[in-house]
């Protein structure tokens, strides 16, 4: 917290000024041999991520699970997985991560749980079981067909029929993910104190999973076509507006309730996955602090790697913050494909800079500091169910989730066994030991830039106010009560220039070697350079 004085930090809590690492537990670092990572492993490495500067781990989850969608679709919310150790390993790691001054952020999987879960298989029993209204069961349509068109994010329908009590089951993702039935008073209680059982168990926050999910439309009403899909071209889930498949009105009534439930501690963050419009994003901070602490925002995930279209996205996003609203920043996570492979390697350096340089809380993805790239997985090797049912479409998800590049060791230092999904080719080279020896590397870059934002009040909490530039230049200024700083990012690979009468210096360039140079007038930057330039009072 060095730069930030104490009454800074009340006002703003950690969450604000921190900088998130979302860690990939099956892929981080295996400590028993068998190929998968477990919580010792994260506890062997926490040292790295205090070397680099983050303030919290989010962690993807490790309860109880077949693992069909590894994790995702848990059996018990209360547990580890053996794969993951045991709750005395999760006690010791939280210990020690806090002992360096690190949160821990936990996957909260509210939307559904495995078909193998007890509620479910007693759900499943009859149609009069305690347990039926727990999930969502509905008599099949006059033709036998799904009770209505809701599709599941993983492919097909989202009803599966089951045969022996003769109604279909809603599962929004995968068949083995049955949906809780959230308007049933009972499932809201118990789900609700699995917030407090990490809560109490030292867990920081959480961040929750599909949230805008939790609630559908009562009267299961169709889901309407999308005009803008391009069958073919984009994900056949994208066909429909999924207005009533979920994001209902009634969503933001059981987000009230986590989050009060998280207030109850002191300084815990409740954060939301959405994937929605901007627009519907920002209904998810809520009324009065009721909402989330901010919902995630993926635009730079989603959007081409266009100075002019990014630069349009931050200033829409600016703008429609509700007044108090701390934003936030991801590049990439495990669903989607690794930055260093959506924007090449000399782009992920810019990248890099945007992340830690924009207005609002940056998550990073685990590997994506040392410019980690998508591993193409041979067909026999796929693990992804998302792949498995819609093979060659450039959906699974494994090429972004392989194991961590630690060093040049077998298997990268990632495990002394046979990982569960292929390490890169070039772990050779891009490794943490190799990088953490290179000034000119792009994990030195992150630690640098991590740094520099923790050190300026002005980067790390101040406003942000857009600069015009032109062509593959994107601009902004940062501006604290001491110190104002331009942040200039050449997005394409030619030389550009930023007009104006700047006057300053560099503080950091993705080109190392700038530091401390005058800017006098118009800014020079090299092809895919990045400069964040202390700007004289
Ligand atoms: C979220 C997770 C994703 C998972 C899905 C179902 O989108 O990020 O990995 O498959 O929810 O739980």
């Amino acid at each position: 917290m060095t730069g930030i004085d104490a009454a800074a930090a009340d006002a703003h809590p950690w969450w604000k000024h921190g900088v998130i690492y979302q860690i990939y537990p099956r892929s981080f670092q295996d400590s028993d041999g068998d190929g998968v990572g477990d919580l010792r492993g994260i506890r062997a490495r926490l040292g790295h991520l205090e070397w680099l500067g983050i303030d919290a781990v989010w962690i993807s989850p490790f309860y109880p699970s077949p693992m069909v969608d590894f994790g995702y679709d848990v059996t018990d919310h209360r547990g580890v997985d053996p794969r993951f150790g045991t709750l005395d390993d999760f006690d010791a790691l939280v210990e020690d991560a806090h002992a360096r001054g690190i949160r821990v952020i936990l996957d909260y999987i509210p939307n559904h749980t495995s078909d193998q879960h007890p509620w479910f298989r007693e759900s499943r029993r009859s149609r009069d079981d305690p347990r039926r209204d727990w999930y969502i069961w509905r008599d099949p349509a006059p033709d036998g067909g799904p009770p209505n068109n809701w599709l599941s994010a993983f492919g097909g329908s989202a009803w599966t029929l089951d045969e022996a009590t003769g109604q279909y089951y809603l599962h929004s993702f995968l068949r083995e993910q049955p949906d809780l039935n959230w308007r049933n008073p009972a499932v809201e209680a118990e789900m609700l104190e699995v917030i407090r059982f990490w809560m109490e168990r030292g867990a920081d926050g959480v961040r929750v999973d599909a949230v805008q999910k939790v609630i559908k439309d009562e009267a299961l009403r169709d889901d309407p076509p999308n005009p803008d899909y391009h069958p073919g071209v984009d994900d056949p889930y994208d066909a429909q507006l999924r207005i009533l498949s979920g994001d209902r009105p009634e969503v933001h009534d059981v987000i009230a309730r986590m989050r009060r439930l998280t207030d109850a501690y002191p300084d815990r963050v409740l954060i939301g996955e959405i994937y929605n419009a901007i627009e519907r994003l920002m209904a998810y901070y809520g009324h009065d602090g009721a909402g989330c602490h901010f919902p995630y925002n993926f635009q730079l995930i989603k959007l081409p790697w266009d100075a002019r279209t990014i630069d349009e996205a931050v200033r829409g996003y600016e703008s429609l913050l509700p007044p108090g609203a701390w934003p936030n920043w991801v590049l990439g996570n495990h669903d989607r494909h690794r930055v260093a492979s959506r924007v090449g390697p000399a782009q992920a350096r810019v990248a890099a800079m945007l992340l830690f340089t924009l207005r609002g809380t940056p998550t990073l993805y685990y590997g994506d500091e040392i410019g980690m790239r998508d591993v193409p997985i041979p067909p026999e090797l796929v693990q992804d169910p998302w792949e498995k049912n819609l093979p060659g479409q450039g959906l699974g998800r494994d090429p972004e989730r392989t194991p961590m590049q630690w060093d040049a060791s077998p298997s990268a230092g990632f495990t002394t066994g046979e990982p569960w999904l292929p390490v890169a080719e070039d772990f050779a080279r891009v490794n943490v030991a190799a990088q953490r020896e290179d000034p000119a590397s792009l994990l030195t870059l992150h630690r640098r830039l991590i740094a520099l934002r923790q050190a300026e009040p002005a980067l790390a909490l101040g406003r942000w106010a857009p600069v015009d530039a032109e062509g593959a230049v994107l601009a902004y200024l940062r501006e604290g009560e001491e110190s104002r700083f331009l942040v200039a990012l050449n997005l394409g690979e030619a030389p550009a220039r930023l007009a104006g009468d700047w006057a300053g210096e560099v503080a950091i360039s993705t080109h190392g070697e700038r530091e401390g140079e005058a800017v006098r007038g118009t800014l020079e930057l090299r092809g895919a350079e990045g400069v964040v330039v202390r700007l004289r009072a």
